[in-house]
């Protein structure tokens, strides 16, 4: 008896494969690279035994009802599992797998050439090339701030939180600062110290109910009138009315967001009239390479799930 697996999104075939060479499910695919309708949802996970989502799917109670008893494991082709009721999904006994690890290098360099993008404007500099505001080379024209010598801050010392300063690091870096839940006592420091003084302020961490808003009014105004603020990590973590409001006033110089509330971004959102905000359709991991491996690993904890074996990256709940 086949067992049956719901996938929400067209994925890299390096997942499929190993779904389809396991031989031991039936996988019906959300067969589109948009995401799924709730009411397809609710009907394609029906009677599923796995069901492998995206970070875009809410996977909430009434999903978990509309798969039904058999329903066993949940796979989710990302770190973040912010979008997954865990409290309602352990209750039901369910397993759920992830992708940590894998994109981490990914996700650590994209955030360095966002931060970079940012403060030394390089999407304002080309679109100048082509809108003819090129006319000379200019002493005062399209300055930025440069990462040698300065003091950069990184809220959430996790996996990628720890990659991205290793990257920062070579720059000329004068000081890395860290908080963060696990942040080690000898490099931790106040997220008050962290933002008064850092030059860069990299947000890394996961979104909780700790750290839902953390970045809002009273933080940005604890900040460098120079600083330049970056994200990629989830948009929740920030108030984004107090981020336009610190952009446009001039309180901060800069943001680089890889992540927004909501995603997409609608295209007439206040912070992309601002020339100083530099916003990315939230593409961390999103290298052939690692979207491959990511597939393939949220694959093999699906199969691993269905067969009550260990998963290879397994959430613990
Ligand atoms: C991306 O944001 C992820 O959680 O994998
Ligand atoms: C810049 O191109 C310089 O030569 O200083």
């Amino acid at each position: 008896q086949l067992l049956k697996v719901f996938v929400t999104r067209r994925i890299p075939q390096e997942g499929m494969r190993v779904l389809n060479q396991s031989g031991l499910c039936k996988v019906s695919l959300w067969d589109s690279d948009e995401p799924i309708p709730r009411t397809d949802l609710l009907q394609g996970v029906s009677g599923a035994h796995g069901i492998l989502c995206l970070l875009s799917d809410r996977i909430d109670a009434e999903v978990i009802n509309a798969a039904g008893p058999n329903l066993k494991v949940i796979s989710t082709l990302s770190v973040g599992f912010d979008h997954l009721a865990v409290g309602e999904i352990k209750k039901r006994g369910v397993r759920v797998g992830y992708t940590p690890d894998v994109l981490t290098d990914a996700t650590a360099e994209l955030t360095v050439a966002l931060l970079l993008a940012t403060a030394r404007r390089i999407p304002e500099g080309v679109e100048e090339v082509k809108n003819g505001g090129w006319s000379s080379w200019k002493p005062l024209w399209l300055c930025g701030y440069g990462l040698s010598g300065s003091t950069v801050g990184v809220i959430g010392l996790g996996r990628i939180g720890l990659a991205i300063a290793r990257r920062l690091k070579p720059f000329g870096v004068k000081r890395l600062l860290y908080s963060g839940r696990t942040s080690k006592p000898q490099m931790g420091t106040s997220l008050d110290r962290l933002v008064s003084e850092s030059d860069f302020v990299v947000v890394s961490c996961s979104l909780t109910p700790e750290t839902q808003g953390l970045c809002d009014k009273a933080l940005f105004s604890k900040m460098k009138k120079t600083a330049v603020f970056v994200n990629t990590s989830r948009g929740a973590v920030v108030n984004q009315e107090d981020l336009h409001e610190a952009l446009s006033s001039g309180r901060i110089a800069a943001a680089g967001l890889d992540v927004t509330t909501p995603e997409p971004l609608p295209t007439d959102h206040p912070l992309l009239k601002l020339k100083n905000c530099v916003i990315l359709p939230h593409i961390g991991s999103a290298t052939y390479s690692t979207r491959g491996i990511m597939a393939e690993l949220c694959a093999n904890n699906l199969l691993a799930g269905l067969t009550g074996s260990a998963m290879p990256s397994e959430l613990a709940l």
